[in-house]
């Protein structure tokens, strides 16, 4: 979603704020642009596209100055054209924006009869605007931004510079995350730590409702209420060497091979291999006490939540909701007193995930988040926060962060059902030896990689694929699908296997994929049953399973992928990898944007 990056520095800005927009790039855009301060003027320059396209523009038409702001833009009102690029503004002041500023129609209908001539379609111009009209009224530069940040209601980061002031630039945050960077004799902002790693890695993140007036003298920042408020200045652990793709063609190529180090680094800091149990962290809730838990989140953290609900509710008991989080919040569930939630997401600024967040606080849930990015609003405004180790995922789709997450769950539930006496020392031991072993499967799952890349081959061709899985498995065909619509544009069901008969089973026929995920144990037999169905049917059979399951999957599937067999509880771990690598192998024949696919944003910051 869109990216921010503002510079009050010592060397020419725009060559700097484009290297921190090609930082930003993984949240998804589809537009650029940046402003300069030019002896007390403002200059700007955009492109609709890629940042590539940017840059072109700005060889042909270099932007000098050393204070400016640049952005990312991802379209929510108005197509994405250069004309719709931010910075939007006046002679007066410049402004880019993440997020939805709500009233903007009712605003531009009274700027416009004060004869503000709006020039684009754009929602952050409205806000420009009005700051433009304090100004003109008389107001400075901090007054205007003030009192423009009261009028304006929805959800937003913003940071605008002004004509004659080549020195300052002023930002704000109210549902959308932003960083202030402090270097040697120079500010940064960002929309978040990775923006900025190679400027500085001290950073303090404004709280909701703050804006700050960032200069040569640092950072002055303000609450809601224009009250001067203090905001502790961190050492970021994100580095700028992090971010690179090594050698691999895409950084989902990276991630997914990262799979093994990342399950590893998670699985450690909460399992102890010495003593075969589970160490959480302090809980904001007693899970011995818990009498309901609700989990919320989006996409395919929703899905890692849904497999954490089969994995809490057999081993701790714990009745489960899960919802995904824009529907959570207009449901209307009743909620028990003395009930808990958990929150999963990588990014940890999911709009609607953090909606979700407010209302459970609301309604005195405790709120426990797993969460990738630390410093988080997610991580920061929940009452706990455990930790995926994922490192930074910048591919859109997620691959190691997802897996990571399921790995957290599992800890959890192992966690929730001792403390609850619903599991054994021994069952707490036997699960976690299996957990120990997750990161070498995986390894030996990216092993497979050749075959998959020519199953993708088939998968490459067809217009409808249908994945299946039983239990934790169902929502494991829900992220291979996911993955491979985000990514190939493939249209794709993931399906309870047992439920395709219900429906699905009319669109089989010999163009269709069943891909399924079907390793032996005691849901083989009836989800294998289920495949010999799809083939009678003329449908185009092929499955990831073990070992075992493969010596009867052969007779009718046309492709199987054999896997480690690895038993019940880590299966939805290591087949979420191969579902994954096939997706990204598809994307690579059909030669999409792989890390940026269109359409799509990392880090969805509006509802
Ligand atoms: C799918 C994907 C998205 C995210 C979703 C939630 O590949 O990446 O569906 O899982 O947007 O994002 P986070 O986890 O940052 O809350």
């Amino acid at each position: 979603m869109c990216g921010i990056v503002g510079v009050v520095g010592r060397e020419s800005a725009a060559p700097r704020i484009l290297e921190a927009l090609r930082r930003l790039e993984y949240r998804g855009y589809d537009s650029a642009g940046i402003a300069t301060l030019v002896n007390g003027y403002i200059d700007r320059r955009r492109a609709e596209g890629k940042l590539s396209n940017l840059a072109a523009v700005l060889e042909a038409t270099p932007l000098p100055g050393t204070t400016g702001i640049g952005h990312t833009r991802w379209a929510t009102h108005g197509a994405p054209t250069e004309r719709n690029a931010h910075p939007h503004g006046t002679l007066r002041v410049s402004v880019v924006h993440n997020g939805i500023i709500e009233n903007h129609a009712e605003l531009r209908a009274e700027l416009e009869a004060k004869g503000q001539a709006f020039e684009t379609d754009t929602d952050t111009e409205t806000f420009a605007r009005l700051v433009d009209q304090n100004l003109a009224e008389g107001m400075a530069p901090e007054q205007a931004a003030a009192a423009a940040l009261k009028r304006a209601h929805g959800a937003y980061a913003l940071a605008m510079v002004f004509a004659g002031h080549p020195r300052t630039l002023i930002c704000a945050r109210q549902g959308a995350p932003l960083a202030v960077g402090y270097g040697e004799g120079e500010m940064f902002v960002g929309s978040d730590a990775l923006a900025l790693a190679p400027l500085t890695r001290r950073i303090a993140y404004l709280e909701e409702g703050d804006w700050a007036v960032v200069d040569d003298a640092g950072a002055r920042f303000f609450d809601l209420q224009d009250r001067p408020v203090q905001r502790e200045i961190r050492l970021t652990a994100v580095s700028g060497a992090a971010t690179g793709k090594g050698n691999y063609r895409h950084f989902m190529e990276k991630e997914l091979h990262e799979h093994p180090v990342v399950l590893g680094d998670t699985l450690t800091q909460y399992l102890d291999p010495m003593t075969r149990s589970v160490t959480l962290p302090p809980l904001p809730f007693d899970p011995a006490a818990v009498p309901r838990l609700t989990i919320s989140a989006c996409g395919s953290a929703f899905l890692a939540g849904l497999v954490g609900r089969y994995w809490i509710e057999q081993l701790a008991r714990i009745p489960v909701d899960a919802d995904v989080a824009s529907e959570f919040r207009y449901r209307e569930p009743p909620l028990p007193e003395g009930g808990a939630a958990l929150l999963v997401s990588q990014s940890g600024e999911t709009a609607d995930t953090m909606a979700a967040l407010r209302l459970l606080k609301e309604r005195r849930q405790k709120v426990l988040a797993v969460v990738n990015v630390p410093e988080s609003s997610m991580a920061r405004e929940a009452d706990g926060a455990v930790l995926t180790v994922a490192g930074p995922e910048i591919g859109v789709a997620s691959t190691k962060a997802f897996t990571a997450q399921l790995a957290v769950l599992a800890c959890l539930a192992i966690g929730f059902g001792r403390a609850r006496g619903t599991i054994s020392a021994e069952d707490e031991a036997r699960l976690t030896a299996t957990l120990l072993e997750v990161p070498g499967h995986a390894a030996m799952v990216l092993e497979r990689d050749a075959e998959i890349r020519a199953m993708a081959a088939e998968v490459a061709k067809a217009r409808d694929v249908l994945f299946l899985g039983r239990g934790t498995l169902f929502p494991i065909a829900m992220e291979g699908a996911l993955k491979l619509k985000e990514i190939s544009y493939i249209h794709a069901e993931g399906y309870a296997a047992g439920e395709m008969k219900h429906g699905p089973i009319a669109l089989i026929d010999s163009a269709v994929p069943v891909i399924s995920l079907c390793p032996s144990g005691p849901m083989f037999e009836k989800t294998a049953s289920n495949l010999q169905e799809a083939a009678a049917r003329g449908g185009r059979i092929m499955a990831f399973t073990d070992d075992l399951g493969a010596a009867r999957l052969k007779a009718f599937a046309e492709r199987v992928v054999v896997l480690p067999r690895v038993g019940d509880f880590s299966a939805p771990i290591l087949h979420a990898i191969p579902v994954q690598l096939l997706a990204y192998h598809v994307a690579v024949l059909k030669g999409t944007d792989v890390d940026q696919p269109r359409n799509l944003a990392k880090s969805v910051t509006v509802e």
